[in-house]
């Protein structure tokens, strides 16, 4: 049963009851139908309260049948509310802790609305690149006023009841008030009034309602960047006061089935289904036991230790920082100290919360202190040697069943592990630059990695708010990985013809947040460079520009030093296109003896961004991430793709896998086919006219 009926002092009392938000999915919406009908042909019934069993009223559309034929197969939602709408004996939804989507909309088709102070009021769907489907846009204008529903409409936010009082509630009970007793009290207060208020035959009020709406176009487009739902939620709002209910409803279902269809809306829907699916790992079942962290510890107080700490104190976990001297201890705790300061200046940050978080960090020298910690992230230079001292020492202090991480981007953590006598408990915990900002957590496993230590990892990502993405071992893991065929190909575009600024504003309109070379500038070239002279050494095979290492001889690492790609102006990261970089370059490719030629921004775009998807199919072809989409959420939380085209694997099947197919034929035909070589997941999945998501 997914409805619960009872019938209380002669008020129907219909409870929605699909855990664990009583989503609005069919089994419901038959059980809530059926109930209504029983109500109305009961003749002891004066009417009806419609509340929801649980955690929540409703928290709208069941998402477990987005994409299924049962969201459309009869009762709908419209038919739903329509019942609700058009019952013979009022109808009151009485609403507590959620009331969102779907659930907001069966409200609104209601007589009469009551609720408990503190419930969350929205209409979110526009985060999914979509609008309200089921009367959301023409009802709520009508109830609690055109500019109201319009912020909330556009900005999917929710709104706490209580504010609500007085337009959307005909009553907020104060906090404590037994709700279903209240509101049957309420419904036979209310059972004799004719005709019965409904929603729908309200006008929108407004002093100068097209004024304002041509105002919110204009800022809502400003605002909405690539993203069309936010400016159809406008439209749709303004068919609320300019068409008649009906006629408006036709345009909202018109406007949301157009919006189904966009790839914006299914890149936004294609996110949120991969966060949740990243956390399932196949072979680790959910009721997994976890180990309990209820304090850290992080080796190493550089750039990614003190961030690294800094996500454990945000979540009110204690955490010891230990350092080999008191001078880099020192230092790694006044950037954290500084850092959190900054964001107090920017209001972000009470004074009180300052206080406590830096309470939660301690320093020291000494591992003795940190034996007893539940967990320990190691965040030491990038150097096995240095990782094996650090991990033998761990393995001889830290108190059985701790988690030992390492915060390696390259290294073997096989490897790391072998320096433990327990390499169940080793795991690897990528976090990525500033790490108390970025959201990405990449979760190596390593081969002898505990399931429990997987599982306890995959909850800690939740607890640290970050979005942790399981990846095996290989050298880059799932996203260095792939960006560094991504950089070769930008270094080779350079050779060829391109310069950086070229080259990072088609990528930047393509949509990234930030194009490779000024990315280089910022991260440092000279990182880079290491791992070249490294590889130089391994897989001499493989061909790099060398106009990156030009840079790194001329000192030119980046925003550090004052110039790198780019030139900068003290204190200022506005990059400045250089002519000691476009002649090193020119030189470059006439000492290769190669033409330059004019490059276009497409050709450039498919270059990064298939060289991405090529190295991704290879990544999943071989295991390292178990499903296509998590790779587009590593890309999309680290390394700043744009949202709107849903990843690159997503992007790749949007464009179609033969086209991609062809086209890195095409290159790889042009100039170092090596780099080219296609993945045989993707040769297969284009010859099967299959994408990596479908
Ligand atoms: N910088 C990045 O963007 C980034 C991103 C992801 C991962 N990583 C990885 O994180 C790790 C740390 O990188 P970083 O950029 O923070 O380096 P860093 O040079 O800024 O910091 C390293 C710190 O470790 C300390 N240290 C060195 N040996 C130690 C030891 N034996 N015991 C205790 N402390 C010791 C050093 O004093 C220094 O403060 C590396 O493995 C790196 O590959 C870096």
């Amino acid at each position: 049963m997914s409805a619960d009926y009872q019938v209380r002092n002669n008020v129907a009392v219909i409870t929605l009851n699909n855990p664990p938000v009583n989503g609005l999915g069919l089994a419901t919406r038959i059980a809530a139908v059926e109930a209504l009908q029983m109500a109305e042909s009961d003749p002891a019934v004066r009417a009806i309260v419609i509340t929801g069993a649980g955690k929540a009223f409703s928290g709208g559309a069941d998402i477990r049948e987005f994409n299924s034929p049962k969201a459309l197969t009869e009762p709908t939602l419209h038919t739903l509310i329509r019942t609700a709408e058009g019952s013979g004996k009022p109808v009151v939804a009485a609403i507590h802790s959620v009331c969102m989507g779907g659930g907001l909309e069966l409200a609104l088709g209601c007589n009469y609305r009551v609720a408990l102070p503190g419930a969350q009021i929205a209409l979110p769907e526009v985060k999914l690149g979509l609008l309200p489907g089921a009367g959301g846009t023409q009802r709520l204008p009508r109830m609690i006023g055109l500019e109201a529903a319009l912020d909330m409409i556009v900005s999917g936010s929710p709104v706490p009841s209580e504010k609500l009082a007085g337009s959307l509630f005909d009553e907020v009970f104060p906090a404590g008030t037994e709700l279903v007793a209240a509101a049957v009290e309420f419904a036979n207060k209310v059972a004799d009034i004719r005709p019965l208020p409904k929603v729908r035959e309200r006008k929108v009020e407004h002093a100068d309602a097209q004024g304002f709406l041509d105002a919110a176009r204009a800022k809502v487009k400003a605002a909405a960047g690539a993203f069309p739902a936010p400016l159809e939620c406008v439209e749709t709002i303004a068919a609320a006061v300019n068409m008649p209910f009906e006629e408006g409803c036709k345009f909202e279902r018109s406007r949301f089935i157009h919006l189904t269809q966009t790839v914006e809306s299914k890149a936004l829907r294609h996110a949120f289904f991969a966060e949740r699916a990243a956390g399932k790992i196949p072979d680790v079942p959910s009721d997994t036991p976890v180990r309990e962290i209820r304090s850290a510890a992080v080796i190493g107080a550089g750039t990614m230790g003190g961030g690294i700490a800094m996500n454990f104190a945000n979540a009110g976990i204690p955490v010891t920082i230990l350092e080999t001297k008191q001078e880099a201890l020192d230092k790694g705790l006044a950037t954290i100290r500084k850092n959190y300061e900054n964001t107090v200046r920017k209001g972000k940050l009470s004074p009180e919360k300052f206080e406590q978080r830096m309470g939660l960090v301690k320093g020291s020298l000494d591992y003795a202190d940190i034996a007893q910690a539940d967990i320990v992230i190691e965040a030491v230079f990038e150097d096995m040697g240095v990782k094996e001292s650090v991990f033998r020492q761990l393995d001889r202090v830290m108190r059985p069943g701790a988690i030992l991480a390492s915060n390696t981007s390259t290294l073997d953590l096989n490897k790391i592990a072998s320096f433990t006598s327990r390499p169940q408990d080793v795991i690897g915990l990528h976090f990525f630059s500033p790490a108390n900002v970025m959201k990405l957590l990449e979760i190596v496993r390593g081969e002898q990695t505990g399931k429990d230590v997987l599982a306890t990892a995959l909850a800690l990502s939740k607890k640290l708010k970050k979005t942790g993405v399981v990846s095996g071992v290989c050298d880059g893991f799932i996203g260095n990985r792939m960006v560094e065929q991504y950089i070769r190909q930008a270094g080779f575009l350079l050779d060829e013809g391109a310069l950086p600024q070229q080259v990072d504003r088609a990528i930047e309109q393509f949509g990234f947040a930030m194009g490779p070379f000024r990315m280089g500038d910022l991260a440092g070239n000279d990182i880079g460079w290491a791992i070249r002279k490294r590889r130089a050494v391994e897989m001499p095979e493989v061909a790099y520009s060398k106009t990156a290492d030009l840079l790194c001889e001329a000192g030119r690492f980046g925003q550090k030093t004052g110039g790198g790609w780019y030139d900068y102006q003290a204190g200022d990261r506005t990059p400045h296109p250089s002519r000691w970089v476009d002649d090193m370059i020119v030189r470059h490719s006439k000492d290769l003896g190669i033409q330059r030629r004019e490059i276009s921004d497409q050709e450039i775009v498919e270059r990064l961004v298939y060289a991405l998807v090529n190295e991704g199919a290879k990544i999943l072809e071989e295991g390292i991430a178990l499903r296509a989409s998590d790779i587009d959420m590593v890309y999309l939380t680290g390394y700043g793709f744009p949202l709107y085209r849903g990843g690159p694997m997503f992007h790749a099947d949007t464009v179609g896998l033969a086209n991609v197919l062809a086209a890195i034929g095409k290159y790889g035909r042009a100039y170092h086919g090596e780099a080219w070589k296609p993945a045989s997941l993707l040769q297969r999945l284009a010859a099967e006219g299959r994408g990596f998501n479908s």
